[in-house]
């Protein structure tokens, strides 16, 4: 994986970006020493504690069950509890057995009808990741589907249930009333940081991801983030910088991409950037660009609207599809195309939106060489590691989300949920 930040010298001195590093140095010496003030938060930062080679193994084991005979795994979670796995999911998109779908993120009713027509004469396991087992959408998605699964399989049902929450939860404590699975989701990680354990490569395994390849990659990048110190740590470059901007009024960073595959992980990145920094009135608000669909939509407004905007580019460096544009009867006008690559003319795009941009604003560029498990593992960690030192330079808390209780407090009292819990 590398980070190229050559084009914020266009906008910047040397001595300003080496400035900027050198103050803010001690947030990655504390991150680096293990802060005591977030120990009941950073359960994600050594991958081994919950992603250890016997608990990869366990998982195995259990995906394996619902491949044996499973056609359809429901993932029931929102925000960091299903963000990872369907991010890595799609990516990949591995077109395996077992199709991974999603539920329990929306009060939609038509999406919930949705999902259970296409339910219908397939092989149906659950698994419900919830921390605490207290959230709406997840638990109304549950009991929609248990009963489902109930009506269907009859008492058979339990076994086809896996429940990833916290030990001492509800969750749990279901599990042993009613005999479903139980999965571990860590006491001491925030959803949004717990791709790399049973709440994210739980999943991943049923859909046919290699577990173990990411969990190396999370690794590795793991000992080169603590490993290195001073400036030259690309996590706390790219988090250092990245305050930089936001001091120099840039409020927007847009994180692109030229492969579709990456909407989801766009989706996972966006979540933990903002539920991370923006608090206090503070913060930059992430936003995702889908190219080239969306240089036809906002493409505009970056190149010449409001100069709020800063950009993170994914690159995938070694093309994996080949499709030639041949030769054709039809005079069309693209003529002048014949011959290439579809791959070559994307990355021609690419270039040239990246050249297009930098002209305009600040841009980074991040590369992979290939999408696979491993360097997914590198980015997911690079960005967690990233985000935490970017919200420390920031001064806030990024491990918490007090601001998502408001609207909830307003629903829970027009619901009465505090009514049925006093009788
Ligand atoms: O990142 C977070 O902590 C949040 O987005 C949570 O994952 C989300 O609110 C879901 O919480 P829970 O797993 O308790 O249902």
């Amino acid at each position: 994986m590398k980070l190229d930040y050559s084009a914020l010298y266009t906008y910047f001195s040397e001595i300003e970006l080496k400035k900027c590093l050198q103050e803010n140095m001690e947030v990655l010496q504390r991150a680096q020493m293990g802060e005591r003030e977030f120990e009941e938060s950073l359960g994600w930062v050594e991958v081994e504690e919950w992603a250890g080679l016997n608990q990869l193994e366990f998982l195995e084991k259990q995906a394996e069950r619902v491949q044996a005979d499973g056609d359809i795994l429901v993932l029931i979670g929102i925000g960091g509890s299903n963000q990872a796995a369907r991010a890595v999911i799609k990516a990949l998109n591995k077109q395996g057995k077992v199709e991974v779908f999603y539920a329990g993120n929306t009060l939609s009713p038509y999406q919930m009808k949705r999902v259970l027509e296409y339910l219908e004469n397939k092989s149906v396991y659950l698994n419900v990741v919830a921390k605490n087992f207290e959230t709406l959408e997840p638990g109304m998605a549950f009991r929609i589907l248990r009963q489902y699964l109930k009506k269907r399989y009859g008492e058979a049902a339990a076994s086809r249930v896996f429940a990833t929450g916290t030990k001492g939860s509800r969750l749990e404590e279901l599990c042993k009333e009613e005999g479903y699975q139980f999965l571990t989701f860590p006491v001491n990680v925030g959803g949004r940081y717990s791709a790399i354990s049973d709440v994210g490569l739980f999943p991943m395994a049923v859909a046919g991801a290699d577990i173990r390849a990411l969990v190396q990659g999370a690794g590795d990048m793991a000992k080169q983030l603590s490993g290195i110190q001073g400036t030259e740590n690309e996590a706390y470059r790219y988090a250092a910088f990245r305050n930089l901007m936001n001091q120099k009024g840039y409020q927007i960073e847009m994180l692109s991409f030229f492969e579709p595959r990456f909407r989801y992980f766009s989706k996972w990145w966006t979540q933990l950037f903002a539920e991370s920094e923006g608090k206090e009135n503070k913060g930059i608000y992430p936003v995702a660009s889908e190219c080239s669909e969306d240089l036809h939509s906002i493409g505009q407004f970056v190149q010449e609207g409001t100069p709020i905007i800063f950009e993170t580019f994914l690159e995938i460096e070694e093309q994996d599809t080949s499709i030639k544009i041949t030769g054709d009867d039809v005079l069309d006008g693209f003529q002048y195309l014949e011959g290439m690559d579809l791959d070559r003319i994307n990355r021609i795009a690419f270039n040239a939106t990246r050249k297009a941009h930098s002209e305009r604003f600040p841009c980074f560029c991040l590369s992979i060489p290939r999408i696979e498990e491993y360097y997914l593992g590198q980015l997911i960690y690079f960005f967690e590691y990233a985000c935490y030192l970017s919200g420390r330079i920031l001064g806030i808390d990024p491990f918490n989300q007090p601001g998502v209780e408001n609207y909830k407090s307003y629903m829970f009292e027009a619901l009465g949920r505090d009514k049925l819990d006093r009788t």
